[in-house]
């Protein structure tokens, strides 16, 4: 029996911001975002959308055609959480209306929790093949007004549905990991912002490679000439590319720089229009390489993941037959062309919103045009809509063998 992939989908923010105009901001050459890291906009969420929102509209699209009453676990991994105790993936199950009998759980290791929670859903999916696991990997990334890492802030959401019955990429179950004590990017519980050391933990994360790369060759005996492609996490575009560069020159490989450039530049297209979206960056790729016109079907493909603090894993998926109808009927590119743009004074203004620490009350300004927004909170607690007004999707909660009882009053 195989495992993989049935279904992927992406998610963005309204809003970017052109990073000409950030660089005219901060008296910065604009070709040093443009060329130097590879970033042309930032995806810039409003004060109503969240990691929520993001992951709910992304999952949304990744269930179409599939049938919700089959979704065993939601498992939503991210690094920009709205809750200390309660998982996301909660409030995606209300506003989905998924089947009660469900599973729900939150995941975190920095921008790799994403690739756990992909593998986490292929052993469950082993143990029980008629089930599916909706995989959600949303983030917002932010660093700082004026930092070096402002640049590469963005925002975003994939959701993935992990089945015994692929119809995108049969996934290998065998991963080469890496795990060390680092502090190279990390977010104490009292910021907002990350705190990173940039030069470093590029270091870092190219160590993390090579292991990761060294461990999977010696759980599978597969290496750099097995795949066809390959997909980095993306902290910003360029990274993906000397990422493979270095891989190439550590495995002493005998391609020449246009081969090495063709193998890893269709996983690039979204990113320099998103920004990091931590999590959700390595499956942006993943979609991007999905979404090129050539017919990618046998090809295989290298995927690294990267969480600074840190850990890496390296594994691969083989691209099945017919994928192409499974993918989203809006191409990634068409959703991010719809985007508004934004203003510099707009994006400050947002960045500076803070919510009240104390819970009372309070309404966001409605400004998402997405199919979920966060409505505010009241009594400490959040509210999250749907556009059409109900407060929540008629949820299905019956399935074959299960029908909830209703829940007691408060
Ligand atoms: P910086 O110090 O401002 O930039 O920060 P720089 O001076 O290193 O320049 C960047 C590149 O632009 C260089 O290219 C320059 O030469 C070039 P390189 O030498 O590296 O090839 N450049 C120009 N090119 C053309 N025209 C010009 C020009 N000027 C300079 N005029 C840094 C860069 C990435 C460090 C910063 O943005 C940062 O701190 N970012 C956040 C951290 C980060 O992204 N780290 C990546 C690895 S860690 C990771 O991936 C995990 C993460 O996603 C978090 C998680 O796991 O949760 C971050």
């Amino acid at each position: 029996m195989k495992f993989g992939l049935e279904r992927i989908a992406v998610e963005v923010p309204r809003h970017s911001l052109d990073l000409a105009l950030l660089a005219e901001a901060r008296g910065v050459d604009v070709k040093k975002y443009h060329q130097g890291i590879g970033q042309e906009f930032m995806a810039v969420p409003s004060p109503d959308e969240d990691v929520v929102t993001l992951g709910a509209a992304a999952a949304e699209r990744a269930l179409e055609g599939v049938d919700r009453n089959r979704i065993r676990t939601v498992i939503f991994a991210t690094e920009s959480g709205v809750d200390q105790s309660k998982a996301a993936a909660i409030y995606v199950h209300k506003l989905l209306g998924l089947p009660r009998n469900c599973r729900t759980v939150e995941m975190k290791q920095a921008c790799c929790s994403g690739t756990s929670a992909l593998h986490f859903a292929l052993a469950s999916v082993a143990l029980e093949p008629e089930s599916k696991i909706l995989v959600i990997c949303a983030d917002i990334a932010r660093y700082g007004l004026g930092t070096a890492g402002e640049p590469t802030q963005g925002a975003g959401a994939v959701a993935m549905v992990v089945s015994s019955q692929p119809k995108i990429a049969t996934i290998n179950p065998k991963v080469g990991y890496f795990t060390d004590d680092v502090m190279d990017f990390w977010r104490p519980n009292y910021r907002e912002e990350a705190l990173v050391d940039g030069k470093y933990s590029i270091k870092v994360y190219m160590h993390a490679l090579e292991q990761a790369c060294k461990a999977y060759h010696i759980e599978t005996g597969e290496g750099f000439d097995s795949f066809q492609h390959f997909c980095y996490h993306l902290p910003f575009t360029r990274m993906g590319l000397k990422a493979h560069l270095h891989l190439a020159k550590v495995v002493e490989s005998s391609l020449t720089g246009s081969e090495l450039h063709a193998q890893v530049q269709p996983s690039l297209q979204l990113n320099p229009k998103t920004g990091n979206a931590y999590t959700a960056s390595l499956y942006m790729g993943l979609l991007s390489l999905l979404e090129q016109q050539e017919d990618l079907a046998g090809r295989k493909v290298g995927m690294f993941s990267y969480g600074s603090g840190c850990m890496g894993a390296f594994f691969s998926l083989e691209i099945l037959a017919g994928y192409k109808e499974a993918l989203p009927q809006e191409s990634s590119q068409e959703i991010l062309a719809k985007r508004e743009a934004l203003d510099m004074a707009t994006y400050e203004t947002w960045y500076e919103t803070r919510m009240p620490q104390d819970g009372s009350a309070f309404d966001t300004p409605h400004i998402s045009d997405r199919p979920f927004r966060f409505a505010g909170v009241a009594d400490h607690k959040r509210r999250y809509e749907r556009l059409d007004g109900r407060l929540e999707h008629s949820s299905s909660s019956a399935s074959e063998h299960f029908v909830a009882a209703p829940l007691p009053d408060s």
